[in-house]
């Protein structure tokens, strides 16, 4: 069937959008309408809250939120939360953390905490003209622009770092750059980051027209392109490590603990060089790093766009991990680039939000970022002991267990049963099926 244009849906109430969704692309089938409001929260307020994050929304569309425990991270143990729809990642970062503990768990360290953004222009006058015009006038004319933006920000310790003049003429003709660093303290700042580079980009139109030393010409050709922050932010960076002697590994897999660490750091290593593996290594990395994103109501698109330009900073793809045996002592470690705040945002009004937080000790934007740092690493660690020992589908293919028979809907009783069946076996669908089958027709 063709569809209709539909003009002013956002306008329309949420019945009403819901109505227009039902009868032009489900047939005015209403069994959906109970599916949309099953979702709804009975608390009327809380619900009000939901649909007023976004736009549009005709319900909410929930995720598992589980706990991780027994997490030491810098001398405190802490229960992570995680807020993620994918089996066994709550469960290997549980195993991780336990294997950790007695080892004296994860050690992290800020290495910096600057974040990034531009105005990108274009301007077709000389290039050593601009430089002089941005040193001896334009960068002090930014800071006075934007002093009401900051003053906020200054009183908490933040504001803006640096702001450079960048000649991009080599790769695009007549295209600058005013390059800007920020500290935002608490807060991952996307709003006052942008403020700030709208401001510039007004104060860069106003000066040029004022600045003598460029002819009219010159000044009509500037164009302001886009003023925004970069998610990329390889200077808001992080490190959390473990370590022990490979004589206390104790891998329970049945190989040597000699073994063991060898083929990890392999692993490792593959994923340094070979993109294909680097991509799913990292995948499982940030199935850690975004369960914990989500669940402290940061923004996981920021978080993964970075991870990734990180791991690709040199030329080529690569592990966010890396992996050292020297001395008998196993070191496994992440560098993670990684912008979030524990301030604004969903963080004053998402009540799940706001008990991740809680839960977690009301960390500093800092202490999230380690937080998060860890899960990533403890995330990477469960994997590749899986995949260097047992393989991961083991493990796997138990969790799914529970989605397989979810959607044949079984009985209590039917996956008490299924679990025993299954203590020794491995799991497939093809089994699941069968043994349901006969099971019922018992
Ligand atoms: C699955 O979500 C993640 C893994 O594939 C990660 C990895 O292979 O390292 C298990």
């Amino acid at each position: 069937m063709k569809h209709q244009p539909v003009e002013g849906f956002s306008k329309l109430t949420k019945q009403g959008k819901i109505d227009w969704i039902i009868n032009e692309y489900l047939d005015g089938d209403q069994t959906y309408e109970t599916v949309l409001k099953q979702y709804w929260n009975d608390n009327a307020e809380l619900q009000k809250l939901h649909e007023e994050f976004s736009e549009n929304t005709i319900s909410n569309f929930y995720m598992p939120y589980g706990i991780a425990p027994n997490f030491l991270i810098d001398g405190k143990l802490l229960a992570l939360p995680m807020a993620v729809e994918e089996s066994s990642v709550v469960a290997a970062a549980s195993k991780a953390a336990k294997f950790w503990l007695d080892k004296g768990g994860f050690k992290t360290t800020i290495i910096n905490t600057e974040k990034l953004g531009h105005t990108h222009f274009i301007f077709k006058a000389e290039s050593h003209k601009i430089l002089h015009f941005f040193n001896f006038s334009l960068k002090k004319k930014l800071f006075e622009a934007t002093e009401d933006i900051t003053a906020n920000m200054r009183k908490r310790g933040g504001g803006i770092l640096n702001i450079e003049l960048i000649d991009k003429t080599a790769e695009l003709p007549h295209y600058y750059q005013l390059k800007a660093s920020f500290d935002t303290k608490d807060s991952m700042g996307a709003n006052f980051i942008n403020s700030c580079l709208e401001q510039f980009g007004k104060t860069l139109k106003e000066e040029v027209q004022k600045e003598e030393s460029f002819t009219q010409e010159e000044k009509d050709s500037l164009q302001v392109v886009m003023n925004i922050l970069s998610n990329f932010t390889p200077d808001c960076i992080v490190r959390a490590e473990v370590s022990c002697k490979i004589d206390d590994l104790n891998d329970d897999s049945g190989i040597s603990n000699e073994e063991f660490a060898w083929k990890f750091k392999q692993a490792v290593t593959i994923a340094e060089i070979e993109p294909y593996r680097a991509t799913t290594h990292n995948k499982g990395i940030m199935n850690g790093v975004d369960a914990v994103v989500i669940a402290t109501g940061n923004d996981f698109r920021a978080t993964e766009a970075c991870a990734h330009a990180y791991a690709a900073k040199d030329g080529r793809y690569k592990s966010l991990t890396h992996c050292t045996i020297e001395n008998g002592i196993f070191r496994f470690w992440i560098d993670l680039p990684i912008s979030v705040g524990v301030v604004g945002g969903l963080t004053n009004l998402h009540p799940l939000v706001k008990f991740s937080l809680a839960l977690l000790g009301k960390p500093s934007a800092q202490e999230l970022m380690s937080i998060l740092a860890v899960s990533g690493l403890a995330q990477n660690f469960a994997a590749l002991r899986s995949l260097v020992t047992t393989g991961i589908q083991k493990g796997h293919m138990k969790m799914h267990l529970f989605n397989i028979l979810n959607q044949m809907k079984a009985t209590e009783d039917e996956k008490q049963y299924f679990v025993n069946y299954f203590k020794d076996k491995t799991v497939s669908h093809h089994e699941v099926m069968s043994e349901l089958e006969r099971l019922r027709k018992s």
